[in-house]
């Protein structure tokens, strides 16, 4: 792992600028590959503070053809080891209403990533894929072999290309793929300096509910109380973002040392399931705040409970989530109490 030289493509996000922390702990290089559509550069700034060792940058946009031969001739420069992948659109509400320009940005941004490690000699990639790409076919705990069947264009782009870094590891025996299947990250690094911003009103329970903690919204709508699950609201696997960015130098160190050819996927969560009522009490004994809330009816497409078999990670990875949701909600807290506006204060 040490020294190793690693492309962070989307790496000044929410996950990428964590999984930035962690490399840089584990001794690796990282060059960062960002275009901000969905970030910050203040999170660069944050992660050097953080890790006390700087990420290079290139400021560039990945699915435009215009910027091409720039990274490649940058990723070439860094003489990489390989890369981790997060750079696309990820929000589920937005590529039902614009499913084209989801698939324009996800899958070519891919192929000039590919295009550009391969140009460089560096065969290694880690893919930020998503537990979206199960759909609602799968009992829970849902494992890796589980059917794939996701239900909206961002799950399908995910799947997609799940699906191609297959393909090019089947025909060239010199890659070696990772393709990591988040459940639903949440939380901050404990520095509180590095965190969640969305663009706009968040689409997600965690940063709706530290925005309303906060004092930017003034009720959360819990999305339903009628589920068959143990209070009525929906349960999910939410795992820590740090927790998470530990599984991505795990399975760079894994893919460094795996021998055998071939794409490997991994589930990347707790193995139990948290509701959206236990959610907002964790936090509200997080924060000390309260959490107003009104019961709506369901969200369209939701399921009333999905949560990992985060076994073949633990066992193949030697990775296991440690943090727990009070560690969760205490850490996302300090993020947005520390930075109510996000990156924008
Ligand atoms: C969690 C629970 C909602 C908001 C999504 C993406 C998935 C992944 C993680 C990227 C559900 C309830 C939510 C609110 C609510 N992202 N809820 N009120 O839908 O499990 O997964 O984020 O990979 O791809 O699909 O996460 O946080 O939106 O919802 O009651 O305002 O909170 O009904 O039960 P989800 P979520």
């Amino acid at each position: 792992m040490n020294s190793m030289r690693i492309i962070v493509a989307g790496g000044a996000g929410y996950i990428g600028s964590h999984v930035c922390v962690e490399l840089v702990k584990a001794g690796c290089k990282a060059l960062v590959i960002d275009n901000f559509v969905n970030s910050s550069p203040k999170a660069l700034e944050r992660i050097s503070e953080i890790a006390g060792g700087d990420v290079e940058l290139l400021e560039a946009d990945l699915a435009d053809p215009a910027d091409t031969q720039r990274i490649i001739d940058a990723v070439k420069a860094f003489r990489p080891d390989g890369a981790v992948h997060l750079a696309g659109l990820k929000a589920v509400g937005e590529s039902v209403a614009e499913p084209v320009m989801y698939y324009s940005v996800n899958l070519p941004a891919t192929f000039t990533l590919v295009r550009a490690l391969e140009e460089a000699n560096a065969r290694l990639i880690v893919f930020s894929s998503s537990a979206t790409v199960y759909g609602a076919l799968n009992e829970n705990p849902i494992d890796e072999d589980g059917a794939t069947g996701p239900t909206n264009p961002y799950g399908r782009t995910k799947l997609f290309i799940e699906e191609i870094l297959k393909d090019l590891a089947l025909a060239d025996k010199r890659w070696k793929v990772c393709n990591l299947r988040y459940f639903n990250p949440v939380g901050a690094h404990p520095s509180g300096r590095i965190g969640e911003d969305p663009n706009g009103i968040p689409n997600n329970l965690f940063p709706f509910i530290a925005q309303v903690a906060v004092g930017r919204l003034p009720k959360l709508k819990v999305f339903g109380d009628d589920y068959p699950t143990r209070d009525g609201t929906g349960v999910r696997d939410y795992i820590h973002v740090v927790d998470l960015a530990a599984g991505h130098v795990a399975a760079i160190d894994y893919l460094s040392r795996k021998a055998t050819p071939g794409a490997v996927a991994f589930n990347l969560g707790t193995g139990s399931g948290v509701s959206v009522l236990e959610a907002i009490g964790a936090f509200k004994r997080a924060s000390n705040r309260d959490i107003p809330y009104e019961i709506a009816p369901r969200r369209d497409g939701d399921i009333a409970e999905f949560f990992a078999n985060p076994s073949r990670a633990n066992a193949e990875l030697g990775w296991k989530a440690t943090k727990s949701l009070a560690d969760m909600c205490a850490d996302h807290w300090r993020w947005q109490s520390g930075n109510p506006n996000g990156y924008r204060d």
